[in-house]
């Protein structure tokens, strides 16, 4: 008897990467932050869950696990031959690599983003931003790819070259292989995460909640980045805020190693990401600390958000 391999054919991440003609250095520096994300995972299963007796440059006490992931992925960023300088949110100084590799690519990123949600075992992430060179002060539209891992009950990952967006899922192998390619937004958002204290919200922004409320727009919030983000992304529509709040102009989030990586993906899926006036990724940042407000998701709903805070503002 002949037995039929009936698995289909699996395209993997450095398959998917060559395939859409990617340049090699690009196709490897994704594929080394890839490989470092099942160490990270691995700590995540088994790390210690305490403080590292640090802080980082927003007053932020760091675990132990946010200090490992920092040290993993910089490890594997510093022997790709392929990148210039990086910077890391739990460092936030701009670290020289190598002066050999300044035509190649700097790295901006979250090594271990919503990390004080290990210990109640909900989904946390990886977040990435990629430009070309030296400079990493530069607004976000000059990305030239950004990325997420999202470590769930599944691992899965998600990236643009500024050619689509795609998710790949980890396998028993450990390989990242496709789900979906080209994912799209579609139709006006059905779900929303709205980050910070609503009671100092400002009246424009309680008046966008109210307007999704009222629209039967359900309340669908994490606590954390990438989990809510990848909620708007693979249910193809929804928005996540983190506004301005009465005593935080700027919000939480950060412009370099949060909204810039997330914003160049929801925008190559046809959504939007607004500070509630501007793109995001058209902000120019002048420190690698910089904080900004954000309105992201669905198009029409952004809209929405950036038409209530304009009436607020008379
Ligand atoms: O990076 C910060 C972060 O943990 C994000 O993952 C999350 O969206 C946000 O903070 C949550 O902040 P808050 O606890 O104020 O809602
Ligand atoms: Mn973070």
């Amino acid at each position: 008897m002949t037995v039929v391999d009936s698995t289909p054919l699996q395209i993997d991440l450095r398959r998917h990467l060559r395939e859409c003609d990617e340049d090699r250095d690009l196709t490897r520096l994704i594929c080394e932050i890839a490989d470092a994300s099942k160490y990270i995972i691995h700590a995540i299963r088994t790390g210690e869950l305490g403080m590292a007796g640090t802080s980082n440059l927003y007053g932020e006490q760091q675990l132990a696990l946010d200090v490992l992931s920092d040290r993993i992925i910089i490890k594997r960023l510093r022997h790709s031959g392929v990148v210039a300088n990086l910077v890391s949110e739990e460092t936030s100084e701009i670290v020289p690599i190598d002066p050999e590799n300044d035509d190649k690519f700097s790295v901006a990123f979250d090594p271990l983003d919503g990390s004080s949600l290990v210990d109640v075992n909900l989904a946390v992430g990886t977040i990435v931003s990629i430009y070309k060179g030296r400079n990493l002060l530069q607004a976000g539209r000059n990305q030239v790819a950004a990325m997420y891992i999202l470590y769930g009950p599944r691992t899965t990952l998600v990236y643009s070259t500024g050619k689509g967006v795609h998710e790949f899922g980890m396998n028993s192998l450990m390989e990242y292989t496709l789900n979906y390619e080209n994912m799209r937004l579609a139709g006006p958002a059905r779900i929303y995460s709205p980050g910070g204290l609503r009671s100092k919200y400002t009246p424009g922004t309680e008046k966008f909640v109210r307007n999704l409320e009222v629209n039967g727009t359900k309340l669908r919030y994490s606590g954390g980045f990438v989990p809510d983000i990848n909620q708007v992304l693979i249910k193809r529509g929804g928005i996540f805020m983190y506004p301005h709040l009465a005593d935080a102009p700027n919000g939480k989030l950060r412009l370099l190693f949060e909204l810039n990586p997330m914003a160049y993906l929801i925008e190559q899926a046809g959504g939007a990401a607004s500070d509630g006036r501007r793109r995001i990724l058209d902000i120019e940042p002048d420190c690698v600390d910089l904080c900004a407000p954000v309105f992201i998701g669905t198009q029409e709903t952004v809209t929405m958000a950036e038409q209530c805070l304009r009436e607020e503002e008379g």
